[in-house]
C-alpha cells in the first residue's frame, strides 16, 4: 500500500515536472529571438550604405573625430565634408510619427538614442542643427526649422 502511494506520488511529481517543462518551452518559443535581459539602446537604421568610418571605429571614436574636425574648422578654417557634424545629421535621420525629422529635443534622435542610454550630454545642438539640411529628405519630410547650413537652426532651436 505505501509502495503504491509512493509510486503515485512519484508519478504525480513527474507529471507536474513535465507540465512545467512544457510551459517553459512554450514561453521560450514566444520570446523574440534576441531577447536579452540587458537593456540595449534602440538605435535607428541610418540612411546610406556605410558610415563616415568603420562602424565599430565610429562607435568608439566619433567624439574625438568630431572635436578634431571642429577645431580644424573653427581654428584653421578647414571645411571638408569628412566627419562634418552636418554629414552625421544628414545620414542619421530619425523621423517622428508626423514623418518629419525629430530634433535633439526628442529622445528618439539618433545621437540621443545612445547618449541617453550612456548618460552622455552634449551641447553641440545649442548651435548646430540636429535635423538634416533641406534637400536631404523629400519636401514633405522637411522640418520647418531645417534652414540652410549647420548653424541654421540656431535661432529656432535656441528659443
Ligand atoms: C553617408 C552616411 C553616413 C554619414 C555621413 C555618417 N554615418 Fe554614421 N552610420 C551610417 C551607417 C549606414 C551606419 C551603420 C553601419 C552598419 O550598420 O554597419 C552608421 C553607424 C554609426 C554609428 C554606430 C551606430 C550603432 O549601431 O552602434 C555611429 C555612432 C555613427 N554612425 C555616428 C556617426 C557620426 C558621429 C557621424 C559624423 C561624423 C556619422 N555617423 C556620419 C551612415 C552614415
Ligand atoms: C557656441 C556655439 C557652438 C557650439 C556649442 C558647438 N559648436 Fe561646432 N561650430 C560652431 C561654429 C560657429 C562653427 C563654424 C561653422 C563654419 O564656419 O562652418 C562650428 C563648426 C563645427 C564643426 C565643423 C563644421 C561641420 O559642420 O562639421 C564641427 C565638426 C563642430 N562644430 C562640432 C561640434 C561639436 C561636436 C560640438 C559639441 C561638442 C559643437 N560643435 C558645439 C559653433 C558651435
Ligand atoms: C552607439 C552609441 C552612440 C551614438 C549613436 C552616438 N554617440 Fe556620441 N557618445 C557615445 C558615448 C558612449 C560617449 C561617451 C564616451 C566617453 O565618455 O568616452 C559619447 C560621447 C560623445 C561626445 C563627447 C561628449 C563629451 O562630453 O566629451 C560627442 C561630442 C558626441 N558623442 C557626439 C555625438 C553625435 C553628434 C552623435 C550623433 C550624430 C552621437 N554622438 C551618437 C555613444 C554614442
Amino acid at each position: 500500500m505505501t509502495l503504491r502511494r509512493a509510486t503515485i506520488a512519484a508519478i504525480t511529481v513527474l507529471l507536474v515536472y513535465l507540465a512545467g517543462l512544457a510551459v517553459v518551452a512554450w514561453a521560450t518559443e514566444q520570446e523574440p529571438v534576441d531577447s536579452s535581459r540587458v537593456p540595449l539602446p534602440d538605435i535607428t537604421e541610418p540612411q546610406g550604405e556605410s558610415c563616415a568610418e568603420d562602424t565599430d571605429f565610429i562607435r568608439r571614436n566619433h567624439m574625438s573625430l568630431l572635436k578634431h574636425k571642429r577645431d580644424e574648422t573653427v581654428h584653421e578654417g578647414i571645411r571638408t565634408k569628412q566627419f562634418s557634424l552636418k554629414g552625421c545629421i544628414n545620414c542619421h535621420v530619425v523621423t517622428g510619427p508626423d514623418k518629419l525629422p525629430v530634433s535633439a529635443a526628442s529622445p528618439d534622435h539618433f545621437c540621443r538614442s545612445c547618449h541617453d542610454y550612456a548618460a552622455v550630454k552634449i551641447d553641440c545642438f545649442q548651435c548646430h542643427s540636429s535635423t538634416p539640411e533641406p534637400g536631404v529628405l523629400p519636401a514633405d519630410h522637411q522640418a520647418d526649422n531645417a534652414l540652410p547650413g549647420s548653424l541654421g537652426a540656431h535661432g529656432i532651436e535656441c528659443k
